[in-house]
Parts: structure tokens; sequence; C-alpha cells
């Protein structure tokens, strides 16, 4: 039972070929909205090779949002250390101290109210929406504004075309599966719909992809010159 169409295509796709990631919950398993936060704040600017060691040492050390809220700054900031962004680490421990002290430890399951928090903006919001509660939100990265201009074909290059790439995104969303579709679409951009030498022939959305069709896929997104 899956979604109709372009959806539908994606998540069976990702069904067979999901990448197994530290920080991904298992098909059944119940996501932990505290995992889904860190993993995506260590993936905004950082590599996911990079990300799973620390994934995996913060996870160990501090469970819970609370055990985050209880830790020394200067600890998180030395688990941090090669991560880079340090703004981000002091947002984190900053976010874990509010959801643990004004939210009992659970992190609201709204917009508005993940907005509020502190280093969450409109993408981690988002994420934290489809990942860890089910609920169809757009989570717009680099990957998916990849594979949306070339999906719509949309030449107009970034960053004026965010707005544009955004609602080709958002009017694909299903109802089902959004957090798995979420999931598969940063799948496909990493292995798949990659910057360099997309690998059209596997992908699941190739019937449908108008920058293919036209042979330049491999073009978009086209960018502003800096
Ligand atoms: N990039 C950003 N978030 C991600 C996630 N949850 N899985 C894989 N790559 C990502």
């Amino acid at each position: 039972d899956q979604p109709d169409g372009l959806p539908g295509l994606l998540l069976g796709w990702y069904d067979q070929h999901r990448r197994v990631l530290p920080w991904r919950f298992a098909p059944g398993e119940v996501a932990d909205p505290y995992r889904v936060w860190l993993s995506e704040i260590m993936l905004q600017q950082t590599t996911v090779a990079t990300v799973g060691p620390y994934f995996q040492n913060f996870l160990g050390r501090w469970p819970t949002v609370k055990d985050l809220a209880a830790a020394d700054l200067d600890d998180v900031l030395r688990a941090w250390a090669g991560l880079g962004y340090y703004a981000r680490a002091r947002n984190l421990h900053k976010c874990a101290i509010v959801v643990a002290s004004q939210h009992g430890g659970r992190f609201p399951d709204t917009e508005e109210g993940l907005l509020s928090l502190p280093g969450i903006g409109a993408y981690t919001a988002a994420a934290i929406l489809a990942i860890a509660f089910d609920k169809p939100a757009t989570a717009m990265d680099g990957n998916v504004e990849r594979v949306m201009s070339r999906l719509r074909a949309v030449t107009d290059p970034l960053p004026a075309s965010k707005p544009i790439l955004r609602a080709h995104a958002a009017a694909l969303v299903p109802a089902r599966r959004p957090g798995d579709y979420t999931q598969a679409l940063f799948d496909l951009g990493a292995t798949i719909c990659a910057p360099r030498k997309p690998r059209c022939i596997l992908c699941p959305w190739t019937a449908a992809c108008e920058a293919r069709k036209q042979g330049i896929a491999e073009d978009l997104p086209a960018k502003t010159a800096k």
C-alpha cells in the first residue's frame, strides 16, 4: 500500500535500496526525535561519512536530550571538535536545555514549536516533523533542490529559483510515509541524482524527469555566478 505516482515510485525504490545510516530507524522501529534532531544538526554542512562516528559518540555519552542538557558545555564542545561551526554546538546544548526544562524532555511536534527552539530553522523543523513524527513537511536541502530542478527542468539559477523548487517539492510530499519519502529523497540525491554524472538509468523517476528528456540533467541546478 504505497502512495500513487512519483512518491510511490520513490518509496518502492527506497524499500529496496535504503542506505543503512547510524541515525536511521529500521522499518517498523519507533523514531526518536532526539536522534533525528541530533543527526540533522550534525549533517548541516558536514558529510554523512564524517557525521557517523560523532553521532555514535554523542548518543553513547548522552543517550537522551535530558542527558545532553545536563552535560557541561565544555564537554559538548570538545566532543564536537572536528565538526566545525561551533555555534551549532552551542545552540545544540542550548536547545537541549530548553527541551528538557520547558518541554519535559519531549521535542514539540509542530512547526511553530520547533522553530521556537535555538538552532532550529525551516530545514531542521521540516526534517524533524517528517522523519521523527511522520508528518508531511518539506525539508529543502541541496539534494532536494538538485533533484527538483532536474525533475521539473527548472533552468532559472539558484538562489532565485529556491521558491519554485520548494513549491515543486511540497507538491510531491505524500500523506502516507512522509518520513520515509523525505529520507528517500536524500538518498536519491546522494546516490543517483548526484551533482555530476547522475545515474539516470537506475533512477525510479527517470521516465518523468524533464531534464533527462532534454539532455540537461547534469547542467542543473543552474547557479548565479558568484
Ligand atoms: N542529509 C541530511 N539529512 C539526512 C538524512 N537524514 N539522511 C541522509 N542524508 C541526510
